[in-house]
């Protein structure tokens, strides 16, 4: 079964948008499964520059299908201006693209309530896109499917519901809603646009796969923002894990041939929570110059660190990774030393686990690196890499267990070291 899954190992960005590009060039369907406009996927393609939130990162290959799995959260209106986008890039013609009916609404109101709760003590520094408080709604069973956007008065109705409910928790915040009418005023252009896209999408999935076609699952986030398996609570409200691929596309996991973890070659996190490999020096700030880190949806500056390998070892277990995509590789160039947390030191004693739910007492060991000063960017094998990087390259594969399949020296599509398909 052609099925691939590609996962962040971090807390997102680890340059997914990149590589499900380049794994595109072999797939006939790519599919989000998870998350919402809080994901940020960034394709660069020569001068050419575009980011996307919820259209998945097939979108520059012609011939793939792209669909957004009932896993997802979706602002019809952030879709709707996206798919102008795209469609002013000419990039929707003749082209498949389906939203699952079953994804679940984001609503102006869900906006509200994010964006009030980020003013106050618990404020976890989400990207107040109105993601936490759509997946509450899903799990107290009160959400809106985007089916209702083919039903107007099916959606009002919802909508009234929604803002009573939402209603008592935006007084205590403080804050104030905005009226049925005026919800469904917003939304009615998006609605418009997007009512025809509305189909069964775990049934378009499962008859791709079954007609043995190959299909990529796109995750967003990664595995330490996931909502089970990360560092809770500061972690988004989805399954960014590999098994939320099954779920939030509704496929089997007898559908899944192989799944790829894909890590930066140091860390980053944006928003609060733990982060036990932080720099706060000048090779922190180089780091988050040199890798433009700065988020693609806020624009925040990146908190940066040294690669986090019990971090990583915990990230292929939860995901079962068969192959890890290794990004970023030359943002540490020029560097006198690399560095890598390969232990802890916890009150318990040492270990090569990652103290997941103690994180604060937990301090890193590191092992250090010989740095390299060559450009990396016209590598196109192992063997072009400079030896300090090739011994760093080396040692994450070893350390983590897994083979690497895609090393990435560049945010260009040309500028990577493809080392073997997900699809066999
Ligand atoms: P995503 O959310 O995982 O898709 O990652 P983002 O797009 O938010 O952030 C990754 C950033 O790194 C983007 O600006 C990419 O263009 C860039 N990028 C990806 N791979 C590489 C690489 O190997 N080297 C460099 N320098 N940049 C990269
Ligand atoms: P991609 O797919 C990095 C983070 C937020 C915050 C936490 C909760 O581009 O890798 P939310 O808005 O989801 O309720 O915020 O999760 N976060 C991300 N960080 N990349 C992302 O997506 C993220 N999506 C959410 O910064 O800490
Ligand atoms: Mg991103």
């Amino acid at each position: 079964m052609p099925g691939v899954v590609i996962v962040g190992a971090q807390w997102g960005d680890e340059g997914k948008g990149k590589v499900v590009d380049i794994y595109t060039e072999h797939a006939d369907m790519v599919v989000r499964f998870a998350g919402g406009p809080n994901a940020g996927h960034t394709l660069v393609v020569g001068a050419d520059k575009l980011v996307v939130r919820l259209v998945p990162s097939g979108i520059l290959r012609p011939r793939s299908t792209c669909v957004l799995g009932q896993g997802m959260v979706v602002d019809p209106t952030t879709l709707a201006a996206e798919l102008a986008e795209l469609d002013r890039r000419g990039l929707l013609a003749g082209r498949d693209l389906w939203l699952s009916d079953r994804a679940h609404l984001i609503l102006p109101y869900h906006v509200v309530v994010d964006t009030l709760r980020e003013k106050g003590a618990g404020a976890i520094g989400t990207t107040k896109r109105g993601v936490g408080p759509a997946y509450e709604d899903k799990a107290a069973r009160v959400g809106i499917h985007a089916g209702a956007l083919a039903d107007p008065a099916r959606l009002r109705a919802a909508v009234e519901v929604a803002l009573a409910r939402w209603a008592p928790v935006v007084q205590v915040l403080g804050g104030e809603l905005p009226s049925a009418d005026r919800v469904l005023a917003d939304v009615e252009p998006a609605r418009a646009r997007l009512a025809p896209l509305l189909r069964d999408a775990s049934a378009i999935v499962d008859d791709a796969l079954k007609a043995g076609k190959r299909v990529l699952f796109e995750g967003a986030q990664g595995t330490l923002l996931d909502v089970d398996h990360g560092t809770y609570p500061f972690v988004t409200s989805s399954s960014a894990v590999a098994g939320g691929a099954c779920t939030g596309a509704g496929v089997g996991p007898t559908r899944i041939q192989s799944v790829v973890g894909l890590t930066k070659a140091y860390t980053t996190r944006v928003g609060g929570g733990p982060f036990p490999t932080e720099l706060h020096d000048e090779v922190g700030e180089r780091i988050r110059k040199a890798g433009s880190e700065f988020g693609s949806v806020t624009g925040r500056p990146r908190r940066t660190g040294w690669l986090d390998v019990p971090a990583l070892r915990y990230a292929a277990r939860v995901n079962g990774f068969d192959g890890l995509a290794l990004t970023k590789l030359d943002v540490l160039t020029g560097l006198p030393e690399v560095k890598a947390c390969v232990a802890y030191r916890t009150p318990r004693g040492e270990t090569k686990e990652f103290p997941i739910d103690a994180l604060d007492s937990a301090e890193p060991v590191y092992r250090t690196f010989p740095g390299w000063t060559e450009d990396l960017s016209k590598a196109r094998a192992l063997d072009d890499l400079p030896r300090a990087a090739r011994a760093f390259v080396d040692f994450v594969s070893h350390e983590i267990g897994c083979p690497h399949f895609v090393v990435s020296v560049g945010y260009e599509r040309d500028d990577t070291i493809l080392l073997r398909s997900p699809f066999g």
